[in-house]
């Protein structure tokens, strides 16, 4: 297994390409079961989790291909081959995403059979939303074996009010109701860029969504999608994790292609922490020009303040001038870092869902692990800026997430490199 190791000190100054986003990939991916022939993204991120889902798609009987580096061709099963319903336990284990295929197997082949996820190591973590939708819409859905089946003949429109505005269940819904027979309007719906990409990309292929982006969407049902070729939107939480890198070491980078309007809250943060940053004409330019002053976080769906960029916003936090107050409302369990983070140095104390973070500390380098990805990222970040070595072990989680974040923090002065551990 890999480690990262990081030397602290370096000053971070240059361009970073920002690659497509993991969290519009996977349901892209999905969604490529719908048409009825073979579509092509560009500008796939490289991540495990990309790979798992095209893994799971040739289990499922697509034909999955890699073009380039950044390009993938998925074409649906040719000939006599029938389709495999069902994603296994092993893979959704590793990837809770993989329930992104029920809404699109059930709509076009009347059936799915996907392991439950179970918790994971953010939070409970359920899907009972994407189920309650899926019921709405005229679906069969029973438990077996760990397992959830879903099936209906043909999906019907309806209203589906939900809970909580989920992402990867409202995109579970949007592809459920795309050749579903009649209106469908989702209310309380996830407004984050990912599902107006996947809005945007379902429409390119004959479906008919309005209101993607706000709580209110709406689908007409069609009978068929056809195939597409698209190009994914850049990673907002990847550029955002380096524009606090570059905060963080008074840096100077531009994120190359990072779109301003995907980070709007947490551009507001980093300059409410005194970083400048400028919309610029092919990317996001971030300096750390003064010194950086505490600022109080509550993460919030979209337009909220990510949850994903939480764990970056503490580690800054940490030695920033001043006491900052992080709330994190989403999910229960996403302060694994803080205790590796205080095994560097860091004064954090938790209560609960409420992390007070007491600013001015001087980081020094130990080895560290985090059971997640965002977390493991904000260990990257404490390294930069740490007196002395800091070794970053368990890699797999920021390989899930980040395409090779070792060899874009060097390229922009930091000492860090890829080892085995
Ligand atoms: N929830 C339920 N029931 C459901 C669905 C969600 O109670 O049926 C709860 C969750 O437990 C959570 C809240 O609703 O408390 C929001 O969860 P959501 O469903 O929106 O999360 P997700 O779709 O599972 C996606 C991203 C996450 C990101 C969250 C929140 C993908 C593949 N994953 O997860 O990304 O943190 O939205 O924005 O899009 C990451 O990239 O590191 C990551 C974890």
């Amino acid at each position: 297994m890999d480690k990262i190791v990081v030397e602290g000190g370096a000053r971070l100054v240059g361009r970073i390409p920002i690659s497509g986003a993991k969290n519009a990939a996977l349901p892209l991916l999905a969604a490529a079961l719908l048409p009825t022939g073979a579509s092509t993204y560009k500008n796939v991120p490289q991540l495990a989790d990309v790979r798992t889902m095209a893994k799971l798609l040739r289990m499922l009987g697509w034909d999955v291909e890699f073009g380039s580096k950044t390009e993938i061709t998925i074409a649906p099963p040719s000939g006599k081959k029938k389709p495999k319903l069902e994603a296994p336990y092993d893979l959704v284990k590793t990837m809770r995403a993989s329930v992104l295929v029920l809404g699109p197997l059930v709509a076009r082949y009347g059936r799915a059979r996907v392991s439950l996820p179970g918790g994971c190591a953010i939070g409970a973590r359920p899907i009972d939303q994407h189920l309650k939708g899926l019921q709405a819409l005229g679906a069969k859905v029973t438990l077996d074996h760990g397992y959830v089946e879903v099936e209906a003949k043909r999906l019907k429109g309806a209203t589906i009010v939900l809970d909580m505005p989920t992402v990867t269940g409202c995109e579970n819904l949007l592809m459920a109701a795309a050749l579903a027979k009649g209106r469908t309007v989702i209310e309380n719906a996830a407004r984050e860029p990912e599902v107006e990409e996947l809005a945007t990309v379902l429409n390119k292929m004959g479906a008919r969504i309005s209101g993607a982006g706000s709580a209110l969407i709406t689908i007409e049902g069609v009978d068929e999608l056809l195939p597409i070729e698209h190009a994914i939107m850049p990673d907002r939480i990847e550029a955002g994790t380096f524009a606090v890198a570059a905060a963080m070491t008074h840096g100077d980078v531009l994120l190359e292609g990072a779109r301003p309007e995907h980070l709007d809250a947490v551009i507001a943060k980093l300059r409410a922490s005194g970083v400048t940053v400028a919309a610029e004409a092919g990317g996001i330019r971030v300096r750390g020009t003064g010194e950086l002053t505490a600022v109080d976080i509550i993460t919030q769906p979209h337009p909220g303040f990510p949850t994903d960029m939480q764990a970056q916003f503490m580690v800054m936090a940490c030695i920033a001038k001043g006491q900052s107050v992080i709330k994190e409302m989403i999910f229960e369990n996403r302060y694994m870092h803080v205790p590796e983070l205080g095994r560097m140095g860091a004064d954090i104390h938790i209560d609960g869902r409420v992390a007070v973070v007491r600013g001015g500390a001087k980081l020094t380098g130990a080895s560290v692990m985090a059971t997640d990805l965002r977390a493991s990222a904000s260990l990257i970040l404490a390294g930069l800026v740490a007196s002395g070595k800091t070794e970053v072990l368990r890699v797999y989680h920021l390989d899930r997430g980040y395409e090779a974040i070792e060899k874009k923090l060097r390229a922009v002065g930091a000492k860090i490199k890829r080892a085995k551990q």
